[in-house]
């Protein structure tokens, strides 16, 4: 661990924790991030206080996540050395429980919320707000360079801005990126991270008419620079920017910026509608899901989800 965290607080907290309530847990805990597919939170233990946890339920056993682990630590090296972008430093651990469960702990240290991407768009000034958009397409530019040039490795990256955060730098502002834990990348074509750990949360049924019907669309757009913009931009919707001037505005921006075909208001908006879809589908299912094995089965349902999605 490149932080110092207790693994047995955590092992404490993980044994104690209400997936339903974690606020209600016996260390307490807050969910400050209500991302798609995992939750991160803040755990109110003296120790453990200073850091973002992103908690990953979906391994079936300890070799499971050790790869999981390698995938993640080589997926950030990539990023770093290779494409050159600047990684939030971030550190993981395997936590195993009394009874054996297996979960995995992302750790990053506690950013201010204020400089996370989307919350720094909305209350920085527009040329301020402007200048971090544009230093961010540049950094997502980069991905798409490295691809051109790499033979064997590919590298996926989702873009959205709520995955970066706004940092000091030479008396300016610079984009780090902080989701790291789906770690895309292919080596001879082939997808390192395996599917089965993205839908581990869903039901069975679903899982499988996921996995055939949007998994491939959902991870090739990760890979391919206009889309990876087009997915941005469209989560300005969700992120309640103004539709009517800034929206607009960043689309031009992001045209300016790069050599690719135009991107259209009617495009992102469209895919906008598109993508909340598919996302509000797979959340009510999986909620759905969650009370028949919570409360119907009474077994566990270990993952924590967004109570609605603000569109
Ligand atoms: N290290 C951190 N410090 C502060 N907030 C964080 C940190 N990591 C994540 N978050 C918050 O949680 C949100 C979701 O985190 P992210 O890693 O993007 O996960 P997801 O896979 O759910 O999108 C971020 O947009 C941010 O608001
Ligand atoms: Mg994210």
């Amino acid at each position: 661990m490149k932080f110092n965290i207790n693994p047995l607080v955590l092992k404490e907290f993980e044994e104690n924790l209400n997936v339903l309530e974690p606020e209600k847990s016996s260390i307490p805990a807050r969910v400050i991030g209500l991302g798609e597919i995992s939750s991160v939170f803040v755990i109110d233990h003296i120790e453990l206080k200073d850091y973002a946890f992103k908690r990953l339920p979906i391994f079936s056993n300890q070799k499971e996540a050790e790869e999981y682990e390698k995938i993640l630590k080589e997926y950030i090296n990539i990023l770093e050395s290779g494409v050159g972008i600047k990684v939030v430093q971030t550190d993981g651990t395997i936590v195993k429980t009394s009874d054996g469960r297996i979960v995995y702990y992302l750790v990053q240290e506690l950013l201010p919320q204020e400089s996370i991407g989307n919350k720094f768009i909305k209350n920085a000034d527009r040329t301020s707000a402007i200048d971090f958009f544009k230093k961010v397409i540049r950094e997502l530019a980069k991905v798409e360079d490295f691809n051109k040039k790499s033979e064997k490795i590919k590298v996926g990256i989702d873009g959205q801005i709520s995955n970066w955060v706004a940092f000091r730098k030479d008396h300016g502002i610079a984009p780090a990126y902080l989701d790291v834990s789906t770690p895309l990348y292919r080596k001879d074509g082939k997808e390192m991270l395996k599917a089965d750990l993205i839908l581990k949360s869903a039901p069975p049924i679903l899982k499988q008419i996921l996995k055939f019907l949007f998994l491939k669309e959902v991870l090739d757009r990760y890979y391919d620079l206009r889309l990876i913009i087009i997915d941005l931009l469209a989560n300005l919707f969700k992120e309640k920017l103004d539709e009517n001037e800034f929206i607009p505005e960043l689309i031009q921006v992001a045209n300016k910026e790069l050599h690719i075909k135009k991107i259209t208001f009617d495009e992102v908006k469209a895919y906008y509608k598109k993508d909340a879809f598919i996302w509000e589908l797979f959340l009510s299912s999986r909620k759905f899901y969650r009370f028949v094995k919570a409360k119907v089965f009474r077994s566990r349902y270990d993952f924590i989800l967004p109570e609605k999605i603000e569109r």
